[in-house]
Order: structure tokens, then C-alpha cells, then sequence
């Protein structure tokens, strides 16, 4: 597995293990190992970008799990070289040294298919219009998939914004709600969907198993849909805080996400929030029917939002992180 050392990496990892699977995690040298350094795992060392690396991790394996990626990044060049460069040598080291494989799993994104206009929820997986450098380079993962996995059966799935124990994203957000003080991404009322990360990996699982999965594409996604003014209200209910936040407008986010850009120039490392990011959630819907995963290999997530965001503050408190 690739990305294993990651946020949904981690978990699926300990999913895999509680199925009883032998799992070999594909890191780098430079890797954070924290969340599965105790686990029962091989560790086999490899860069995606550097196809060389590659074609010993993925032999003898039943199941390929891609899910090394760069979600944010300062250029488009960093984003191509993770998310499709990595992709297609992953892709050529399979074909190359393992074309026995069970089958090859791309965790691509929701971002690959892009936002959907109005508050109409997504049916097709193969209408894509990536508006973003992330969205448009795991779209490019996506068909080097597609064209260069020959003779491999191959599945890939679009998860939307994941939260859970781990999570670092949506976390800066708890975080800024816990001192009271609450985003405004444009008046809230753009909807997003949204899956808690034990259902997705689990989703994987299945979808990686399942013989009628090969060749398609799916979002695995709770049904219900949420504005991120509900999400935002939900989160300040769970921690204690609601009624006394202060609203923070989007052009002030804005600001502040131009000057973590300049941060992240400065240090040499990735923007927490860039003014891209900021926009696309304030202008965009990102609405995805997951009734396909439901109909070939019977998915349907057991955790809603309101038990996700319970779940990963009471993980984030044990943690100290809140
Ligand atoms: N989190 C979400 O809400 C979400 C939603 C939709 C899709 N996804 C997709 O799901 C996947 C996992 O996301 P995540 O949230 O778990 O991300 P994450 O916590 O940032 O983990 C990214 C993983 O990719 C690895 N990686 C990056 N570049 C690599 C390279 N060149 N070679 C080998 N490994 C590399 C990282 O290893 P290092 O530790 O060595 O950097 C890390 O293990 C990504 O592909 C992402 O596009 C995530």
C-alpha cells in the first residue's frame, strides 16, 4: 500500500490487519511513521516519483493500494509529480512486475470530478471538470490508470472531504471554532458530501474485493448532504460552544490564507490554506451520489456527521490535541 503511513492510509491499514491481510506499507526514508509504527507490517522503502523504487514493493502482492498523494501543494509541478507522475510509474511497476495482481485500487478524489454547479447532487462518474491544480492532477492519475493498467483489473474510488481521528484539515477548523470564532465561508450555504474515514476504508475494502467493481469508478459517500454552516454549527454544539461564536468573514479568511501563502514561500513548505482552496469551497457544491458503491457491492456508511464530528473530538481530546 502506498500512502500508508497517511491520515485514510493509517486506517486502512488497521482495517486490513483486522481482516487479517498481510500488509506491506510502501514510505520514504523521510516518512512520519507515528500511526502504524506498533502495527504488525513490512515496511518497504520507495518514492513514487522514482519509478526505479517501485517495482519490488508492488511484486507478490495480491492488492495494490494507491493512495500516496499530494493534497496540497505550492505549484502545479508538485501536484503533477505526485499525484500522476507517481501514478503512472505505480501503474508501469505493476504492469511491469506483477500482472498476476488481484487488482490495483486508485484513491483518486471528488476533486477529479470537480464541483458540481448548483445544489444537484452528481450521478456520473465520468463527467470531470477539475477545476483546481489538485483536482486536475488526480484526474490525470486517474486515466493513467485507465490507458497503462493492461491486463490488471483495476477499481477507482472518489472519496469527498474525509473527517476522523487524524484528520488535520478539518481539525485547524475545530480548532478555530473551540476560541470562538466561526469561518464564513460566503453566507454557508454551499453544501458539500462528506464520508467518515472508518466507512471509507471500509468501502475500499469491499470495493477492492468485489468482482463487479472492475473497471468503474466510485464515490463513497454518506447520503446526506451538508451546508458548511451546519457543519460549522455542529461542531461548536459538540464542543460546548454554540451562541457565542464570532463570525469571521470570507474576506478576511482570504487575507489570511494570501499571507499563509507567503509563509509557506518563505519556509519552503505547503500552505495550510490557500486562496484557491478558499474559493472553490465558498463558490462550489460538492455534491456526489454514492448509490453506485450501494448497488455492486452493497456500501452504505454507518457513521453520519453527527457521530463522525463526536467521534474525532473526543479522539482529538484524548489526544490533546483540543
Ligand atoms: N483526506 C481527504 O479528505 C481526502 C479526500 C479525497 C481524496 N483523498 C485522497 O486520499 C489519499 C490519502 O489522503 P490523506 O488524507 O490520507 O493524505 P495524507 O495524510 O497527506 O497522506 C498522504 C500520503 O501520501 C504519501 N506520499 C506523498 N507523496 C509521495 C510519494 N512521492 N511517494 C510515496 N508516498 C507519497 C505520504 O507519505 P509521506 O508521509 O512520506 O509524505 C502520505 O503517506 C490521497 O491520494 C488523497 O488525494 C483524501
Amino acid at each position: 500500500m502506498t500512502g500508508s503511513n497517511g491520515f485514510i492510509g493509517s486506517h486502512l491499514v488497521e482495517y486490513l490487519l483486522v481482516k487479517q491481510y498481510e500488509v506491506t506499507c510502501l514510505v520514504r526514508k523521510t516518512s512520519d511513521l507515528r500511526w502504524i509504527r506498533d502495527l504488525d507490517v513490512d515496511l518497504i522503502y520507495g518514492d513514487c516519483r522514482q519509478r526505479e523504487s517501485l517495482d519490488e514493493a508492488v511484486k507478490d502482492h495480491d492488492y495494490v493500494f494507491h493512495l500516496a498523494g499530494k493534497i496540497r501543494a505550492r505549484d502545479w509541478g508538485a501536484y503533477y509529480d505526485a499525484n500522476y507522475t507517481g501514478t503512472r510509474n505505480l501503474v508501469e511497476a505493476c504492469v511491469d512486475s506483477n500482472r498476476g495482481m488481484k487488482r490495483f485500487i486508485y484513491v483518486s478524489s471528488i476533486s477529479a470530478a470537480g464541483p458540481t454547479d448548483t445544489a444537484i447532487v452528481q450521478t456520473k462518474e465520468d463527467e470531470c471538470r477539475p477545476v483546481s491544480d489538485y483536482g486536475k492532477s488526480k484526474l490525470m492519475g486517474e486515466e493513467a490508470v485507465r490507458e497503462r493498467m493492461t491486463g490488471i483489473p483495476w477499481v477507482i474510488i472518489r472519496p469527498p472531504n474525509i473527517l476522523g481521528p487524524r484528520e488535520e484539515d478539518l481539525y485547524s477548523v475545530f480548532k478555530i471554532i473551540r476560541r470562538r470564532v466561526k469561518p464564513l465561508l460566503g453566507n454557508g450555504d454551499k453544501q458539500t458530501s462528506i464520508c467518515f474515514v472508518e466507512d471509507l476504508v471500509r468501502g475500499i475494502e469491499m470495493a477492492a474485493t468485489s468482482e463487479k467493481t472492475v473497471g468503474n469508478v466510485y464515490y463513497l459517500t454518506d447520503p446526506e448532504v451538508y451546508s458548511w454552516r451546519e457543519m460549522a454549527d455542529k461542531i461548536a454544539e459538540y464542543l460546548g460552544v454554540s451562541g457565542l461564536l464570532l463570525p469571521v468573514p470570507y474576506p478576511v479568511l482570504f487575507v489570511v490564507a494570501s499571507l499563509l501563502e507567503v509563509a509557506a514561500v518563505v519556509t519552503g513548505g505547503e500552505p495550510l490554506m490557500t486562496r484557491k482552496q478558499l474559493r472553490e469551497l465558498k463558490d462550489s457544491y460538492w455534491l456526489y451520489d454514492g448509490s453506485r458503491a450501494e448497488e455492486d457491492f452493497g456500501f452504505t456508511p454507518k457513521i453520519d456527521l453527527n457521530k463522525g464530528i463526536e467521534i474525532s473530538i473526543d479522539w482529538y481530546r484524548e489526544q490533546g490535541w483540543l
